[in-house]
């Protein structure tokens, strides 16, 4: 394999906000599960463990979170950051105006942002979700190595022709999550990723973020 074919999946990949609802055969979404698995992790320890929605029971997790986010204050398990300044802050702020600006929402209308965001709750119509959780004794290690997973799912979901994102917004409901799906109190659940083929026709997939050069990220010493 040549850099130039991981490249391309990296390029290629995207946070898919438009799903078609048709639902992906069980032998690849067990490919993309055990292509997610071989993500390094400290100790080989595997921290991750998904809880898989599909078919119907997609739908009843779907209209059960949008219920419980509109009735409910978030608590998420894993403290959401205090606050995004500087470049994080800017940074934020593109990815955030590149995908209203697809959508058609205007700045400052507040209710169509809402809207958008409530889309999260709707997994943007995937026909899938998975639920990734880390034990509480593994802490920020667990859940760094459940980042490498989320990133290997995502390329082998880009390989295999589908799309994903990955939704810390999902995970702001924690104890309902730990209740609905029944995942027990000694993990903590750090995102839900929603799968599925893209509608590549939505306005919500028509933007892509880009990147920093490396000026903006390396200290090279020496
Ligand atoms: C851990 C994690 C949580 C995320 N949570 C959300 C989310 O709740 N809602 C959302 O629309 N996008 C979410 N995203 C997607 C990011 O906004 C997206 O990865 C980023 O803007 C870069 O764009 P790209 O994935 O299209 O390259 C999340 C991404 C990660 C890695």
């Amino acid at each position: 394999m040549t850099i130039s074919v991981l490249n391309q999946l990296l390029r290629g990949r995207y946070s898919c906000r438009a799903f078609r609802p048709d639902p992906v055969p069980k032998t690849e979404i067990e490919q993309l599960l055990i292509s997610a698995g071989r993500a390094p992790s400290w100790c080989n320890a595997q921290p991750w463990k998904v809880v898989v929605a599909t078919g119907d029971e997609t739908d009843r997790f779907r209209r059960a979170l949008q219920q419980e986010a509109t009735n409910r204050p978030p608590a998420p398990d894993m403290p959401f950051p205090t606050s995004y300044s500087g470049v994080y802050q800017d940074r934020r702020r593109a990815c955030g105006w590149a995908l209203y600006e697809a959508v058609g929402v205007k700045k400052g209308d507040r209710e169509a942002s809402q809207r958008q965001m409530m889309e999260n709750f709707a997994l943007f119509g995937a026909p899938h979700c998975a639920i990734l959780s880390s034990p509480v004794e593994l802490g920020s290690y667990g859940a760094m190595d459940c980042g490498g997973f989320v990133t290997a799912f995502s390329l082998a979901a880009q390989s295999l022709g589908l799309a994903c994102i990955p939704q810390a917004a999902v995970a702001s409901y924690g104890p309902f999550l730990h209740r609905y799906f029944d995942i027990s109190d000694d993990r903590l659940i750090l995102c839900a990723i929603s799968f599925g083929y893209p509608d590549t026709d939505h306005p919500a997939n028509g933007f892509r973020t880009d990147r920093v050069p490396l000026g903006q990220f390396v200290d090279w010493r020496g």
